[in-house]
């Protein structure tokens, strides 16, 4: 147990000074141009396949066993390998490209299938989210905890699941009630970011109905660690061949009222 958990912190001490390094290039990023991937909303940049490939050059070097599931790669290597990364190399891409500085990069590291570490960092404002599972979660090297409040005392965020334009309806119609049920609602556009404000208690509930692993790995085991609750939106588990899912992240007070009022409606 305490070799691992020495062996885990050497892994974020590693994560976390990859993704400073890889930071500099948004940071520095000019004349950004997006292409379009699966549509007008789902978007990359040169930027993102920059960052994704220094990350996995960096861990190769590092862990030269280790496997990979990132968003800007054509085939993703298995789930229940020994050591995984994945890997989302700005999460917030259309923030990025129209100058909204709210983009992160995220990073998880997972063994057999189970993740362990999660860090997510936003370069704009140095904020680095991190866990290890069973210890906690820090921002910045200090402990954050989820708000103890209930959803009408705290502010929702949610994602809109741009790449799926027939959960739209869904997704404002949920966005409508919490709005009524809460003080206030937020599209920010980084699901990972979004998992973060839930676990630094900036936020009382996230929701989206869908997003994939890459968005959601190492957000939801900070949110988790900081002591929230992270489920699909119906309240089930997520999918463990990593397919795409809903999801709802919030503190337990702001998830029970969730699933009080949506049962209601
Ligand atoms: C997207 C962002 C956005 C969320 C989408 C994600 P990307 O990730 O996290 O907030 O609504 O579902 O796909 O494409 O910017 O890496
Ligand atoms: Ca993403």
């Amino acid at each position: 147990m305490e070799y691992s958990k020495l062996r885990y912190k050497e892994i974020l001490a590693l994560i976390e000074r990859v993704e400073r390094e890889a930071a500099e290039l948004i940071l520095q990023a000019h004349g950004i141009l997006a292409e379009a991937k699966t549509g007008k909303r789902d978007v990359v940049t040169e930027y993102d396949r920059r960052v994704q490939e220094l990350l996995m050059e960096r861990f190769r070097d590092a862990l030269p066993e280790a496997h990979f599931f990132c968003e800007e790669m054509d085939e993703q290597d298995r789930l229940d390998a020994e050591q995984l990364f994945i890997i989302d190399p700005i999460d917030g891409t259309m923030n990025f490209v129209h100058g909204f500085h709210h983009s992160c990069i995220s990073v998880a590291y997972a063994e057999r299938g189970i993740v362990r570490i999660g860090a997510v960092y936003n370069p704009y404002v140095d904020e680095m989210f991190t866990a290890v599972a069973g210890h906690g979660s820090s921002l910045n090297g200090r402990p954050i905890h989820v708000s103890d409040a209930g959803l009408s005392e705290g502010i929702v965020c949610f994602g809109s699941a741009p790449y799926n334009p027939e959960l739209s309806d869904r997704t404002f119609g949920l966005a409508r009630t919490l709005y009524d049920a809460s003080l206030d609602v937020r599209r920010e556009g980084s699901a990972a970011l979004d998992l973060c404000s839930v676990a630094a208690g900036r936020a009382g509930l996230y929701f989206e109905l869908r997003v994939s692993l890459w968005d959601y790995a190492a957000g939801a085991l900070i949110a988790e660690e900081a002591g929230g609750q992270c489920c699909t939106a119906d309240g089930g588990c997520f999918p463990a061949d990593g397919s795409k899912t809903s999801i709802l992240a919030g503190s337990p007070a702001a998830v029970k009222d969730f699933f009080r009022l949506t049962a209601e409606s």
